[in-house]
């Protein structure tokens, strides 16, 4: 090895860090303590407790925006339910699936995913999907049982291969004569449940519970309960937990951002070499942190959506300097269309855009509101939500990806 690669490692491995353990706060970490989930956490033990005494519980659908601890709640509850029946000596268990992941890509994948975790194996490929159906009622009839199926980020399950396979699992009981099954389905999508078949709607929406997003106190408590496990005593200034806690409460409540923020936070202050997280590495951070998450989602936009983004952007730049009224969405109708003949894609309707743009809102990509116009009635204006500095970046990214 190079020698000044070579020192390089090695001072690395000297060099004074900020964090005692930096995988407190990483995605995969589970934490011993949920703190102001105490109601959402009774409401599902009160659901789910009927299992102990084999009595099936109700389906469950557990809805709430990105962050607000809808996964580490469920699965602390379901985890200390699961020990509880062990020492009674019932036969309960809970499979978990991420359905963003690929495992849940598609109904085969899916159920044969199930099938191996209850140590069935299935050929990745193959075999007719009511074949795998069939496997996975015979393993699961293999002895009396009661079967918990979670299915995280439900919401992709539908975008990737519609409700059919919901309408079959929320059916399932009748297949089964030893056993049962009970869904819990966890959305950030707040109405997926009415755009689902109704019927699906009703069995799988039996019961529901809503995570509503934190405050920036209850962040602040959750940041600091954290931080003692991952950073040295006094290694960060005061009042960084409670600026975070402060910025994430603000932008929709999200504590897993906030906890991002603290650790990219730590990295910047460890890459200094200084012994203290400091307010201005707080500010780095949110900087990098806003960049890469509005970046990630232009990129990620459907080719429609980047299409009407890219209109705001072009009328936007034009009006930034100078005029304080926003545009309207007749506007921006009006530039999507133009756009849309020059790279040949099929304009959608007005109101679709409407939609699109109320998308971008939520997202925190546009701010929209309301203008009286005086005696002429009041009137929507939109403008771009992100900083200047990274319009030219965006403008870049969606021209490639328009004109490609
Ligand atoms: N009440 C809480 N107490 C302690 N940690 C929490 C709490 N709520 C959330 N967290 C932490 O915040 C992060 C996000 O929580 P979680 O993954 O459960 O959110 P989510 O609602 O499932 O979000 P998404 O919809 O994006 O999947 C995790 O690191 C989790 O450990
Ligand atoms: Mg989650």
């Amino acid at each position: 090895m190079e020698k000044p690669l070579k020192i390089f490692f090695q001072k690395f491995l000297q060099k004074d860090t900020v964090f005692l353990s930096k995988s407190v706060l990483n995605i995969g970490f589970t934490p011993s303590n949920i703190l102001h989930r105490d109601k959402q956490v009774q409401e599902i033990a009160h659901i789910l407790v009927p299992a102990l005494k084999m009595e099936k519980p109700s389906n469950l659908f557990v809805y709430g925006k990105s962050g607000t601890g809808k996964t580490v709640t469920v699965q602390k509850v379901l985890t200390d339910l699961v020990e509880v029946a062990k020492e009674q000596s019932v036969p309960l268990r809970f499979l978990y699936v991420n359905c963003k992941l690929g495992r849940a890509d598609t109904e085969y994948r899916l159920i044969a995913y199930f099938c191996r975790e209850l140590g069935l194996e299935v050929p990745g490929t193959g075999l007719p999907t009511d074949e795998v159906y069939n496997m996975f009622y015979k393993v699961v009839e293999e002895k009396k049982q009661m079967l918990i199926l979670v299915l995280d980020e439900i919401d992709q399950l539908v975008f990737k291969m519609g409700d059919d396979v919901l309408y079959t699992l929320t059916r399932v009981n009748s297949f089964l004569k030893n056993s049962t099954i009970s869904i819990i389905g966890i959305s950030n999508h707040v109405r997926l449940l009415d755009e689902i078949d109704s019927r699906i709607k009703s069995s799988l929406g039996e019961e529901n519970i809503v995570f509503s997003p934190y405050d920036a106190n209850q962040i602040k408590d959750i940041l600091l309960d954290r931080a003692k496990l991952a950073f040295k005593p006094s290694a960060i200034e005061n009042g960084v937990i409670e600026k975070c806690a402060a910025i994430a409460g603000r932008e929709h409540g999200d504590a897993r951002r906030a906890i991002d923020l603290l650790r990219i936070s730590g990295e910047l202050a460890d890459r200094e070499g200084v012994e203290r997280l400091t307010l201005k590495h707080l500010d780095a951070a949110q900087e990098k942190l806003e960049k890469d998450r509005v970046l990630d989602l232009v990129s990620s936009q459907p080719k429609q959506h980047q299409c009407v983004l890219y209109s705001l952007i072009l009328l936007d730049e034009k009006i930034r300097d100078y005029e304080k009224d926003g545009l309207n969405t007749g506007q921006v109708y009006d530039n999507y269309v133009s756009l849309c003949r020059n790279i040949n894609l099929r304009p959608l309707t007005q109101r679709r855009i409407s939609d699109i743009l109320s998308e971008f809102d939520n997202l925190g990509l546009i701010k929209s509101f309301v203008r009286s116009k005086g005696r002429f009635g009041r009137s929507r204006e939109i403008r771009l939500a992100f900083d200047n500095s990274l319009v030219i970046k965006t403008q870049a990214i969606l021209k490639d990806s328009l004109e490609a």
